[in-house]
């Protein structure tokens, strides 16, 4: 069957949006996930009939079957982008088609139907729009969207469901971090990994998400504020953290960073933070870094500074690491000057604050 590109969204503007005071209360203060817009995005997939039924509505709680195949199997897949107000006042986002791409290949390694980029960015675009009053007042906020997809078939079967439901949510963001400190402290899972050659690391499944919070939550009670992941074959190679990737800045000018090999997500923050570091005459290497080179870089003074980026997080300071060996601090334990140089230059590329060279900075509506 052909596939389904242009579909008309249907829009169902809420009649009971949040008040603008209360509103504004909110925004002061957004936090990280808990906050969320008046509306949603939503488009079904049918077997045999492609993608229909595209809206946009109120956002309001969905009616599940207690069947339905993804509470069971958990075949969902999820993607997280953020919109920002520039400085001039327009709306934009960063580099969307990155990750209209990656939500199609997670879908591919989840046996789900690709969903067209055009309505993937669609669906986002309109979201953005309908609830624009949502941004953030505080410095740094943007409004996070969260576009996701599940297998929604009432069917206990186990094969690549027949029905899914794609959807988008947004929630107003300021910084990810609750600790707001300006370096945060990882704890090495000696116990579990997140991912194995063959497996789903490369896909944005909330699977790997549910595999991965055990050692989130041992970090937590190590008081960390992350965890990071080795590799599941000999435990030796650092992968990367919960929800970020890992950059090391070597002495001599590289700077080194995991290789994609399967197992780890191919953030959009680090293929930005590459290129912009290679335009800062750095030398920017992809290899395998093992733990205990780490440890020794860190005590020789090789390793100036350790960083780990996404969208969420931006690009944050990893100052200490600990394990059930002990820790070891990077640098000087704070933010090193090049991952606060690198950081500066892609946040002001995100808010208008620097040419946009790259065309990373898709514009969608003028003040
Ligand atoms: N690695 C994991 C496991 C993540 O969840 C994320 C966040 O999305 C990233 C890396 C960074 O990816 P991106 O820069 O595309 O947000
Ligand atoms: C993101 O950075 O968008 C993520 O999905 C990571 C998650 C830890 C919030």
């Amino acid at each position: 069957m052909a596939v389904t590109e242009d579909l008309e969204f249907s829009l169902e503007p809420s009649t009971s949006p949040v008040a603008d005071s209360e509103r504004d209360r909110l925004l002061e203060n957004p936090g990280f996930g808990s906050l969320f817009t008046d509306h949603m995005a939503m488009i079904r997939y049918t077997e045999g009939d492609g993608w229909h039924d595209a809206r946009i509505a109120k956002r309001e709680p969905i009616m599940m079957d207690p069947a339905s195949s993804v509470l069971h199997y958990a075949q969902e897949i999820f993607e997280g982008m953020k919109a920002y107000r520039l400085a001039d006042g327009a709306t934009a986002l960063f580099r969307p088609e990155e990750n209209a791409k990656r939500f199609q290949a997670s879908a591919r390694r989840m046996a789900m139907p690709e969903l067209p980029q055009k309505l993937f960015l669609e669906s986002v675009e309109k979201l953005v729009e309908i609830d624009r009053q949502w941004f953030p007042s505080v410095d740094g906020g943007s409004l996070y969207l969260r576009p996701f997809m599940f297998a929604s078939e009432v069917f206990l079967g186990v094969r690549p469901a027949k029905e899914y439901l794609y959807m988008v949510i947004a929630s107003p963001a300021g910084g990810y971090f609750k600790s707001g400190a300006s370096a945060i402290t990882i704890w090495v899972s000696d116990d579990y990994s997140r991912a194995a050659p063959g497996g789903t690391g490369a896909a944005k499944c909330g699977g790997n998400y549910a595999a991965s919070l055990i050692a989130q939550a041992e970090a937590i009670g190590k008081d960390c504020d992350q965890v990071v992941f080795l590799d599941a074959a000999e435990h030796k190679w650092v992968e990367e953290l919960g929800g970020m990737n890992l950059f090391f800045v070597m002495d001599d000018g590289t700077l080194v960073t995991p290789p994609l090999g399967g197992t780890i997500l191919p953030g959009i923050t680090r293929e930005s933070i590459m290129t912009l570091a290679r335009e800062e005459g750095l030398t920017v290497v992809e290899q395998p870094y093992a733990m205990d080179q780490w440890k020794a870089d860190a005590a020789s003074g090789k390793l100036l500074e350790t960083f780990a980026c996404g969208t969420a997080a931006v690009v944050t300071a990893v100052g200490t690491v600990r394990s059930d060996d002990g820790e070891f601090t990077i640098g000087g334990g704070g933010p090193g000057q090049l991952t606060e140089k690198l950081r500066r230059r892609l946040v002001d590329i995100q808010c208008g604050n620097a040419p946009d060279d790259h065309g990373w900075v898709k514009r969608l509506f003028e003040a």
